[in-house]
This record gives C-alpha cells, sequence and structure tokens, in this order.
C-alpha cells in the first residue's frame, strides 16, 4: 500500500481535489463507480502527479496506507450514505472517512456517531471553491474527531488555499461543526450575492446604466474596501457578450434564480436556534420569488403607484449604493456568525469564529479583504456580541448610514426591490431601538392566552386579568 489518500466519487470536484493533492506530491488513490471516469481522468491528468488506479472498494482500500484516509466526493445525501457503507465493511478501526460534499450537517452528526461505534473517523468536511478552488486551493473546513485532524490535517493543509502563509483550513470542531459552518458560508454567499444583485438593479433602472458601464463600476469597488471574488466575477459576467445576439449575456438569462439546497438549510437552522439571519432569509426568499415565474407573469401588469424622481447626482447615488452595499454585507455577515456562535453552543462544538474568518480569507466563494477585519475583530474579542458593534464596522456603518437610508428610500420611491438592503437597515435600526414594539405583542399576547410578560420596574412574571376587573397579579 502506497497511497497517502483515496479519492472515491471522481465528477468533476472529486477529480480537481484528487489532482490537487497529486500535484503537491501525495500518491493518490482514484476510484469511481464506473471505472470509465477514472481513466478519463488518468488519460488526461495523470501526469499531475502519482495516482493508483483502482476498480473494487477492496482495492481501493488495500491500496492506502494506515490510517487510511478516504475523501468522499458523492452527491450529498442516499449516495453518501451508499458509499460510506461500502467503504466502513472494507476498512479497519482508526481509518478515517472524509466526507467533503455539502453534507446536511444533521446527517453528519449521525455518521459520526455511527462510525466512531464502529472505531472508525468520521470527518464532515466542508469544501468551498468550486471547480477552481478544488484544483488550486480550496477553502477547507474539517469538523470530526481531533485526533484524526493529526493524521488527516496536514494533508489537508497542504491542498488548501493560503493566504499570508496562512492555509485555509482548520480543524472546526467536533461531528457535525464543518459541515454547518460551511452551511452558513453558503447562506451569506447567499446574502452577497442578492445584495451584489441588488446593487445591480439599481444601476440599471435607477441610474440607466448598461451592463457594461455596471462592470465598470463593480471593477473599481473591487479595488477598495468591497474586494471580493463575487465582486470580481460580476464583473466579469456583466462584460460577457452572448455569442449568438451579440448583446450582454445577462440580458439573455432567464432570470429565474436556482439553489441547490444549503442557503434554504441555513435558515432552517436559524429558525431553530431562534437567530434572525434575515439578510440570507430574504436572499432565498428571493430567489424563491423569481423563480415564481408563473405568478409573477400574472402580476406583471400590476400598479406601481406614483413613483419619484430618479436620482439627478449619479456619482453620489453610485457612493450611496456602494456604502449600502458595505453596511448590509457587515449585517449579513455579523447575522451569520451569531448563527455560527448559536449553532455552536446548541451543539457543544466551541467553535473559534476568529479561526473561520482565517480560513475564508481565501479559496473560497465569500473570500474577501473584509475576511481580515472580521478575524481582527475577533481576535480583539472573541465574545463580541455582534460584529457590527466591533469598531471597525461600526465606524464602516455609521458614516454609511445615510448612504443607505437614501438607497432604501429611493427603491422605494422607484418600485425597486430591494429586500436585502431594506432588511438589513431594519435589522439595523431593531438592534439599535430603545424600546421596540414587542412590549406591545407581549401584551397581546397576554391578553388572549394569558401568556405573560415581564415588567421593566419589577423582576417575574405577569398577567393582567383581561377579561375580569383587568388588576394585575403575579403569575
Ligand atoms: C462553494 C459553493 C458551492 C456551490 C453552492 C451553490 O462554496 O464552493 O457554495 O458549494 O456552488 O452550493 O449553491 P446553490 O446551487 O444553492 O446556489
Amino acid at each position: 500500500a502506497r497511497a497517502q489518500i483515496g479519492v472515491t466519487g471522481l465528477a468533476v470536484m472529486g477529480s480537481n481535489i484528487a489532482r490537487n493533492f497529486a500535484r503537491h506530491g501525495h500518491t493518490v488513490a482514484l476510484h469511481n463507480r464506473s471505472v470509465a471516469k477514472t481513466d478519463a481522468l488518468l488519460a488526461e491528468h495523470g501526469d499531475d502527479g502519482d495516482f493508483v488506479r483502482t476498480e473494487t472498494i477492496e482495492e481501493f482500500v488495500a491500496a492506502l496506507q494506515k490510517p487510511r484516509r478516504v475523501l468522499i466526493m458523492v452527491k450529498a445525501g442516499d449516495p453518501t450514505d451508499a458509499v460510506i457503507e461500502e467503504l466502513a465493511g472494507a476498512m479497519e478501526p482508526g481509518d478515517i472517512i472524509i466526507d467533503g460534499g455539502n453534507a446536511l450537517y444533521t446527517d453528519t452528526i449521525r455518521r459520526e456517531a455511527s462510525l466512531r461505534e464502529r472505531g472508525l473517523h468520521f470527518v464532515g468536511a466542508g469544501i468551498s471553491g468550486g471547480e477552481e478552488g478544488a484544483l488550486n486551493g480550496p477553502s477547507i473546513m474539517p469538523g470530526g474527531p481531533k485526533e484524526s485532524y493529526e493524521a488527516l490535517g496536514p494533508l489537508l493543509e497542504s491542498i488548501a488555499a493560503q493566504v499570508d502563509g496562512t492555509p485555509c483550513c482548520t480543524h472546526i470542531g467536533p461531528d457535525g461543526s464543518g459541515h454547518f459552518v460551511k452551511m452558513v458560508h453558503n447562506g451569506i454567499e447567499y446574502a452577497d450575492m442578492q445584495l451584489i444583485g441588488e446593487a445591480y438593479h439599481l444601476f440599471r433602472d435607477a441610474l440607466g446604466y448598461d451592463a457594461e458601464r455596471i462592470a465598470d463600476v463593480f471593477t473599481e469597488w473591487n479595488a477598495g474596501d468591497l474586494e471580493s471574488y463575487l465582486v470580481e466575477i460580476t464583473a466579469e459576467v456583466l462584460r460577457q457578450k452572448d455569442a449568438k445576439t451579440g448583446t450582454p449575456l445577462v440580458d439573455v438569462i432567464v432570470d429565474a434564480a436556482e439553489q441547490k439546497g444549503t442557503g434554504r438549510w441555513t435558515v432552517k437552522s436559524a429558525l431553530d436556534l431562534g437567530v434572525p439571519v434575515t439578510g440570507i432569509a430574504e436572499a432565498v426568499f428571493a430567489r424563491a420569488l423569481s423563480g415564481s415565474r408563473d405568478q409573477r407573469a400574472a402580476a406583471r401588469g400590476l400598479a406601481s403607484g406614483t413613483l419619484g424622481d430618479k436620482p439627478t447626482d449619479a456619482a453620489q447615488f453610485t457612493e450611496d449604493i456602494r456604502r449600502a452595499l458595505y453596511a448590509s454585507k457587515v449585517v449579513a455577515y455579523a447575522q451569520g456568525f451569531d448563527q455560527i456562535a448559536a449553532g455552536s453552543a446548541e451543539y457543544g462544538w466551541n467553535v473559534t469564529r476568529a479561526d473561520l474568518a482565517t480560513i475564508w480569507r481565501g479559496g473560497c466563494i465569500i473570500r474577501a479583504q473584509f475576511l481580515n477585519r472580521i478575524k481582527e475583530a475577533y481576535d480583539a474579542d472573541p465574545e463580541l456580541p455582534s460584529l457590527i458593534l466591533a469598531p471597525y464596522f461600526r465606524e464602516a456603518i455609521e458614516s454609511g448610514i445615510d448612504s443607505w437610508r437614501r438607497v432604501v428610500a429611493t427603491a422605494t420611491m422607484l418600485g425597486i426591490p430591494v429586500p436585502g438592503f431594506a432588511s438589513s437597515l431594519s435589522y439595523y435600526d431593531g438592534l439599535r431601538a430603545e424600546r421596540l414594539p414587542a412590549a406591545l405583542t407581549q401584551g397581546q399576547r397576554d391578553f388572549f392566552g394569558a401568556h405573560t410578560y415581564e415588567r421593566v420596574d419589577s423582576p417575574g412574571k405577569f398577567h393582567t386579568l383581561w377579561s375580569g376587573d383587568r388588576s394585575e397579579v403575579v403569575a
């Protein structure tokens, strides 16, 4: 046995990760349900490094040095369970199975527990960066037994993206923690994309810019505080011309956004944890609305009411949008990091948020300059109550708040939907409010259901005898 790592599931992500390992000098055992994929990889990229071709699971497992390390790169759900079962039957105590797919973290918790009983280590690793990242350096979020990270960590760190000499890979915590943080990463990715989309919409419909001109704005933004992978590729997508019509490609793509599930999972989990991830939720719902094509067709003629005037100072409005985007983005990340803290507390994972910010600086889809500031914020105060309270972000929001309000107000007056910008601003205003209308909600709840309330001036729970003499009693 001579392979340091085995990869099973050789679709694009699996192939590229296998090649990445090989290019870093590791001997890689290859396995795929149909051998044709294995052979295609070897024929095209066999000279990337040292590969071991295998056909059966037994051969595959026998090709691996101990403790055996196998990375599964198959579809999340049942296919993953099927491969785990096959592998587990052929492996020995102390061996390590790594699931690199976008698995639901509760599945990972279940799988880890059941494999632990059989003496095997199971590592649920979130891997971000798409096809390109898989080949040239992804961000890797492995969760699972700490002991297994000793045998596995160096291998994963060697193929991860590196920022300032630090690998974008670190042990996240036990069982489902790696897949949980990857899920929230994707939720933030949804929010980020939605906010960029709203900025684009405003340029298009409030300022009347064409795609090329909007691309120029994003390119310029990418040289400042907003520097990030998503802003960079936004400019590229907007600049792309359609070969068939010669118009910008974005103008011939159907405006119905799809999703595979991780954003939705983030929101479901946030609902269970009671964390208001409003930015992420609006992003998920905005995709759903865009995809409601029949309803949208039926609603197309609905009245807008009297609309306001378009902005006359394009330069000022552009700067307003930039600041609104930045502030809303801070809110989305703040909410995502809150959810990670809540998940970590719920499951006892001890996730270090500064570590996450560190490994998200490179390789992943949400990589951005910005993550350096988040890392600094959590380094300075690991218990920070909210990212928006970190001095740097507080300053950025406070200096952009007028712009943020102008953008939301202008969009509203022009009938341009900005659920991301608007809900983030409402979240901000809600968080900083002196008195929320929740007092009334509590009164209503007590009225119809005797659900009780607390008082601002004495401890304990109280109830008003609403259908009686309306005196107050201690509940
Ligand atoms: C990543 C991406 C990746 C995938 C998304 C797409 O981090 O590399 O997030 O995991 O591209 O899951 O998600 P949707 O299809 O739901 O947009």
